[in-house]
């Protein structure tokens, strides 16, 4: 997050991810509808791949956030013992409940306020979540608290672009952007949101090709809380 302000930046960007969710709830069913043939492009050019690539590292008890209609279930190893999956949105979740039939377990439930004991999961999962989350901070506090020591954050996320003039039409659309897609911050400093919340990262930047260049860059990597001093 940037130095400076960052408190005010955060709060503007908690608003327009609760605008955009509060203002249209006709719209969580069409973007229910439309999500997994809106992302087909990507997951073919590569961001199956890129899942099924990370995925391979979770173990044991494993915890999904915002699990959206259920696209990495197919890429869990047989080294993950239990699957929990975690959504909010009814109309992502109704569809998620048919991917996952016998597969895992469907909580209703948001990131910020996670139904699990402390220290009860090997591995968090979350990707392209952490632009949407109406409390980054707030989900970085569960995740800690419901790892278990030594446990991972696995993550991709889309992010703000380094590049200056992607980053400008990033910030150019980032009304119109949250809007179409249910209160996502195109522009989200992920990496940064880690670090202030106590993270180590371990995050390499991608692509993800064919998807409108607003989400285009990406992180894909792993976080570990630090120990709390
Ligand atoms: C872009 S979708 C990603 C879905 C899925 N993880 C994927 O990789 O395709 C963002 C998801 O985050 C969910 N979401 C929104 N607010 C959330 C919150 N506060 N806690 C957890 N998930 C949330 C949305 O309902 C949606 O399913």
């Amino acid at each position: 997050m940037r130095s400076g302000g960052d408190a005010g930046h955060a709060r503007r960007m908690t608003d327009i991810a609760l605008a955009a969710k509060e203002r249209q709830t006709w719209w969580a069913t069409g973007f229910a509808l439309i999500y997994d043939t809106t992302l087909r492009p990507g997951e073919v050019f590569g961001m199956s791949r890129r899942r099924s690539e990370l995925l391979r590292e979770a173990r044991g008890r494993t915890l999904e956030i915002g699990a959206g209609t259920g696209l990495n279930v197919p890429h869990y190893p047989k080294d993950v013992t239990e699957l929990i999956l975690t959504e909010p949105d009814p109309s992502m979740y109704r569809k998620l409940r048919r991917r996952a039939a016998g597969r895992a377990t469907v909580v209703a439930a948001p990131a910020e306020r996670l139904p699990f004991a402390d220290g009860s999961v090997d591995t968090v999962v979350s990707t392209l979540v952490l632009c949407t989350v109406s409390e980054p901070r707030a989900t970085l506090g569960e995740i800690r608290r419901v790892l278990r020591p030594g446990g991972r954050l696995l993550l991709i996320e889309h992010v703000r672009a380094h590049g200056r003039v992607l980053a400008g039409v990033q910030r150019l659309l980032r009304g119109p952007w949250a809007s179409f897609a249910r209160g996502c911050r195109c522009d989200q400093e992920t990496e940064e949101i880690l670090r202030a919340a106590g993270f180590e990262t371990d995050l390499r930047p991608a692509r993800w090709r064919a998807m409108p260049p607003v989400v285009a860059p990406l992180v894909v990597g792993r976080a570990v809380p630090t120990p709390a001093p």
